[in-house]
């Protein structure tokens, strides 16, 4: 059976079973700054497991993207991935443990209507009670009542480093809850019976593969600690499409299953050195950018954006080793194939997303066997802080990288020295850029005065045009020009760079007063007004603003001065003479008053 069939088997019996279908959420959570991706299917749902009335009603179930990048070492064995599908089904105050075990285990055997899996490979694990929730009796019972042999399902309690295997939490806080989960056989020989401690064994080496989860959420959490029980009853559960996919296709490994066939094979005809664990970091972490890209995430050097490029450089990195050449369109394109139907995004944003990972790839595959060999050159036996630092600032290398090829070679990486070298670097560009600043201050001439202001004028305006992206990286002001650097990826088109003059000398002929407010940083902040190098300024700062008296802003700025008073004191239009590449993901205008 194939992933498309088992995934809309799976909501066609939840549908018969009175379930909303609901759409996958985007990776990028919408409202929740604590993680950076979702990472369950749960995820978008916790305002509803709280209490909330979803508007589809009690019982929802859907097919969510995932992202999980914190076992990204494990990558290359059978089971681990970083981007997968979670198939779930939600009771929100509904039906509980009775229905959602009932349903689950007919769902996993049922030929007609399910996966008609084996019940002889089927193992079940159950809560086994703690300080803050009794053991599970009540699932054991129900699973025993479907035909479950009791020594096939396992009461676990926390493990010797303190983990409870059975309690299913999203983080720290929330709604959370004990769980009971499934476990498949995929061995050819078959287990049979299992004490606890042989399926423990098995898990281990992946004998057994974990194919469901049902959690039982009427607790809730705060900074890790349960502080009581939920107004609902919920049922939350989710199963790896790329896992059922693997025990329904008899394959050892997901890698192997239809999701991932397509870019293992271009990856096997493009290799010219064979390494199966180099081909499935490939894959896997190709098809992982391709979905990120497909939901907005674009490389850059923090959160979201960095764990990106380093899926990417990593990704090059693996296909260095495997002796691949090529670009990454067949790749990209084998995906974006392979998902177009059930997520169209992929499809639509095909183009930009295979320019955006070549850009990123290319870049890195120009620098990397410098690195490699500069990384040789260190590896003698430890590689200091400064070291690992320069080969992040010089060749690209992400800390986490350095780290990999060093435990390759048994040797040690100074990570604290690492971040001191860093933050030291990140003192250095800002006290330049603060220095730089203070040179047009010290300048208050007349034409630099008008520049300044025209220089706001027109961040404002690529901004506009061109997106939020766009932040100040430099500037240089002087009587004749002033020379601006920005954040943006690619160039930008005469076209653009004209609507943007005109929006700065519309603001010239409208005459609007410059006014300068003060207000608490926090305020400037939340307000959107644009500003770099935020942690330098004072609790309280000044923000420029070019306001019209018909009530039109211009620019909202945070910044030091000197401006003119309004911008009819700016004599001439201005002009945009270059733009041209600065640095990586930085491009440079200069423009003059004429
Ligand atoms: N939220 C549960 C999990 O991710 C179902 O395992």
């Amino acid at each position: 059976m194939q992933s498309a069939e088992i995934r809309s088997r799976f909501l066609e019996f939840f549908k018969k079973r009175g379930h909303a279908i609901i759409p996958s959420a985007p990776l990028i959570p919408e409202n929740d700054p604590s993680v950076l991706f979702t990472t369950a299917g749960m995820h978008p749902l916790v305002p509803y497991l709280l209490g909330q009335a979803h508007p589809s009603g009690t019982r929802l179930a859907n097919s969510q993207k995932c992202v999980r990048t914190q076992d990204i070492d494990e990558v290359g064995d059978k089971t681990h991935d970083t981007f997968f599908e979670m198939l779930g089904n939600w009771s929100l105050g509904d039906y509980f443990k009775k229905n959602a075990i009932t349903w689950s285990y007919e769902f996993l055997t049922s030929k007609e209507e399910g996966l008609g899996l084996d019940p002889k490979r089927l193992y079940v694990t159950v809560f086994g009670g703690n300080e803050d929730a009794p053991r599970d009796e009540e699932s054991f019972a129900i699973w025993k009542s479907l035909g479950v042999p009791e020594h096939r399902i396992y009461f676990m309690t926390k493990d010797v480093k303190g983990k409870e295997p059975n309690w299913w939490s999203p983080g720290d806080n929330g709604p959370c809850g004990p769980d009971s989960e499934m476990f498949y056989d995929v061995t050819e020989r078959g287990l049979g019976d299992m004490t606890k401690e042989e399926y423990m064994a098995a898990d281990d080496r992946q004998e057994v593969v974990e194919i469901w989860n049902d959690v039982f959420m009427e607790y809730e959490k705060k900074d890790g600690k349960v502080i009581g029980k939920l107004k609902n009853k919920n049922v939350d559960t989710g199963a790896g499409l790329e896992r059922l996919c693997m025990v329904m296709q008899k394959t050892d490994n997901v890698f192997a299953t239809d999701l991932f066939v397509p870019i293992m094979s271009v990856i096997h005809t493009q290799a010219t050195k064979y390494d199966e664990r180099a081909a499935r970091i490939v894959a896997d972490h190709i098809r992982t950018a391709v979905f990120m890209m497909g939901d907005g995430v674009t490389p850059s050097n923090t959160d979201r954006g960095y764990v990106l490029r380093r899926l990417i450089r990593r990704a090059v990195r693996y296909a260095d080793q495997l002796g691949i050449v090529g670009g990454f369109e067949e790749f990209i394109e084998s995906i974006t194939i392979k998902y177009q139907e059930i997520y169209p995004i992929l499809a639509e944003k095909k183009e930009t997303i295979i320019d955006e990972f070549t850009r990123e790839g290319s870049k890195f595959k120009k620098t990397l066997a410098n690195g490699l060999r500069e990384f040789e050159k260190l590896s003698i036996s430890a590689i200091s802080g400064s070291d690992a630092f320069a080969l992040f600032s010089t060749y690209g290398f992400p800390l986490e990288m350095t780290e990999e090829l060093a435990i390759e070679k048994g040797v040690m990486v100074d990570r604290a020295g690492f971040e001191v070298e860093f933050k030291k670097h990140q003192d250095l560009s800002r006290s330049g850029a603060e220095q730089k600043f203070k040179g047009g201050l010290a300048d208050t001439g007349e034409k630099t005065t008008m520049l300044h202001t025209c220089t706001h004028l027109m961040l404002a305006g690529l901004r506009k045009y061109l997106g939020d992206h766009v932040h100040q990286a430099g500037s240089n002001i002087t009587a004749e020009r002033t020379r601006f650097d920005f954040t943006h990826p690619e160039k930008v088109s005469r076209e653009v760079l004209d609507q943007v003059e005109a929006y700065v000398n519309e603001a010239i002929s409208k005459q609007c007063p410059v006014i300068i407010e003060q207000m608490k940083k926090e305020e400037a902040q939340a307000q959107g007004v644009e500003g770099s190098f935020w942690e330098k300024y004072p609790d309280v700062v000044d923000v420029y603003r070019v306001k019209c008296d018909d009530g039109t802003v211009y620019s909202s700025e945070l910044c030091g001065g000197p401006h003119v008073k309004n911008t009819a004191d700016i004599k001439g239009r201005f002009h945009i003479t270059k733009e041209e590449a600065s640095s990586a993901g930085v491009r440079r205008v200069k423009a003059v008053i004429e």
